[in-house]
């Protein structure tokens, strides 16, 4: 225990807040490489169109794509639906669109997490409207216990607990993204934002 206290705070200011580790950069490479090389057998000679949902899915994004030899693009759509609370409020805002048409594109949405499932069933309503040639979901983190809605989601990295998670692309109010593993926030530290900032 003392031996993971100390490796985290040696990662700096944001490592204090972190109970513990809970999916390491080992651990996230080794998927990101098997998650990839499917991916590439999937789509293997069609035209790929990688979306993701700004922003917890950029590191994600970033390192899969890496990982997926063949031709494809990507574009970004930007969405809300935390604020400062760490449950989800089930409402969703879409802060940007796409850039262009989807029509008859083989479409791969990229998100960071699932978690009630309110985001991707609006977007993938949202999406599927547009025509694509197909439309698939491919997500970092799987949290079932927090479902709402039915999602098909085709690729799941890691399925976790029910633990508020920051890192890899994971905020807590904005903070905690540039992480590069996966870990559990410690509960004192929403407990005290929680009294500054108001719960949507
Ligand atoms: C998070 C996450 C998903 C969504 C999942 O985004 O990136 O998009 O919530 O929750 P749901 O399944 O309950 O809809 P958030 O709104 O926190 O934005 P961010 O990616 O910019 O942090």
């Amino acid at each position: 225990m003392m031996e993971e206290a100390n490796r985290l705070n040696s990662r700096g200011a944001l490592g204090k807040d972190i109970e513990r580790v809970l999916i390491d950069e080992k651990t996230l490479s080794r998927r990101l490489a098997e998650m990839g090389a499917a991916i590439a057998d999937a789509y293997a000679g069609k035209d790929l169109l990688l979306i993701a949902v700004l922003k917890g899915s950029v590191l994600f994004l970033a390192d899969l794509m890496r990982h997926i030899p063949i031709p494809h693009e990507i574009d970004f759509m930007a969405t809300s639906s935390y604020g400062a609370d760490v449950q989800s409020s089930g409402v969703v805002r879409i802060l940007k669109d796409l850039n262009k048409s989807i029509e008859g594109r083989h479409v791969l949405l990229v998100e960071d997490i699932v978690d009630s499932g309110n985001t991707l069933a609006y977007l993938t309503g949202l999406l599927a409207a547009r025509r694509p040639a197909s439309l698939e979901i491919i997500t970092l983190l799987d949290k079932p216990d927090r479902r709402e809605v039915d999602i098909a989601v085709a690729w799941t990295g890691f399925s976790i607990p029910n633990e508020f998670v920051v890192g890899y692309g994971l905020d807590y109010d904005e903070r905690y993204r540039n992480l590069p593993y996966i870990g559990i926030l410690k509960p004192s530290v929403y407990a005290d934002t929680n009294t500054e900032n108001s719960m949507e």
